[in-house]
């Protein structure tokens, strides 16, 4: 049944436009690229990485305090799920203890150019543009786990997600998702849901691959939900 219901979203796209007020609020390519950008900003822009620890990353996580590259992502202070604190980056060895991206969400996206320039020492490294996206991420671009998380697992339909990955996957990452070579199997990122929804929905950064931000979301978690069903080596 799933299937019929992606077919008429993607018919539905084709021939009306986006029809769900969420959808025609907001470019969905600017707010995946937002997505991309809150992933790995530099790899998306071009740059190197930083090599100056970001000032607002906690020194009580020692790891990560002493790897710029990693502090200065967005994902690496609030976390895949936005959620900081309150989230996956609450406790582990990611623990930020920062507060999440979420109560931005349905905001002012100029508040959070200003906040990105301003506090977060972005100012210099990103564009109008760039900001811009990552304020639609912001703003338009949160996810409502609880209709595809539970117990750290997508409640998606496994059957509808192979179909999919079958279709729009397989080409570049083949039937055991073990392609490309330099990448982990897709099968072991199934401990971390929401790495994998969000790399879905918005893309990798830097690579050809596409987000699938446009459609129903739900086609999203079904992935995820296969995916995990794959060698993890
Ligand atoms: C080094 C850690 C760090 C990085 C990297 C970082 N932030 Fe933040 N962010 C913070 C801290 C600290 C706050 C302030 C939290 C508070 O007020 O308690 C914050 C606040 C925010 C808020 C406001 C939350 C609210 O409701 O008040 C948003 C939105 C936000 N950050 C988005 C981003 C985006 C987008 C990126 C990437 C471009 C990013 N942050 C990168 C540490 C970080
Ligand atoms: C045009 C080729 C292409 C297509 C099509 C494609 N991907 Fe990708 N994908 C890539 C590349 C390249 C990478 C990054 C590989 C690397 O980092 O070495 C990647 C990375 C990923 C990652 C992140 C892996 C990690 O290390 O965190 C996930 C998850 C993923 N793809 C899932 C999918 C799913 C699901 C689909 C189908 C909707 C898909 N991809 C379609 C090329 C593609």
């Amino acid at each position: 049944m799933r299937i019929a219901n992606v077919g008429y979203a993607l018919a539905g796209l084709a021939l009306v436009g986006f029809s769900t007020a969420a959808l025609a609020e907001v470019n969905q390519g600017s707010v995946a690229r937002g997505g991309k950008l809150y992933d790995k900003w530099y790899k998306v822009v071009g740059v190197d990485a930083p090599t100056v620890s970001h000032p607002l990353y906690p020194a009580t996580n020692e790891k990560y305090a002493a790897d710029p590259a990693n502090n200065w992502r967005c994902k690496e202070c609030h976390g895949w799920d936005g959620l900081g604190v309150d989230g996956a980056y609450g406790s582990g060895s990611h623990k930020s203890g920062i507060k999440g991206i979420n109560g931005m969400a349905g905001g002012d996206p100029a508040k959070v150019v200003e906040l990105l320039r301003r506090d977060h020492l972005f100012g210099d490294k990103l564009s109008d543009q760039d900001l811009t996206d990552l304020a639609n991420f912001v703003v338009y671009g949160q996810i409502d786990w609880t209709k595809y998380v539970a117990d750290k697992k997508s409640t998606g339909d496994v059957a509808n997600g192979q179909q999919v990955y079958e279709t729009a996957c397989i080409g570049c990452h083949g039937a055991e998702g073990k392609l490309p070579k330099d990448m982990p199997p897709l099968g072991s990122l199934a401990s971390n849901p929401w790495e994998v929804m969000h790399k879905v929905l918005n893309g990798q950064p830097a690579e050809a691959m596409p987000a699938l931000r446009a459609i129903d979301h739900q086609v999203s978690a079904d992935l995820v939900a296969y995916l995990a069903t794959l060698p993890a080596q």
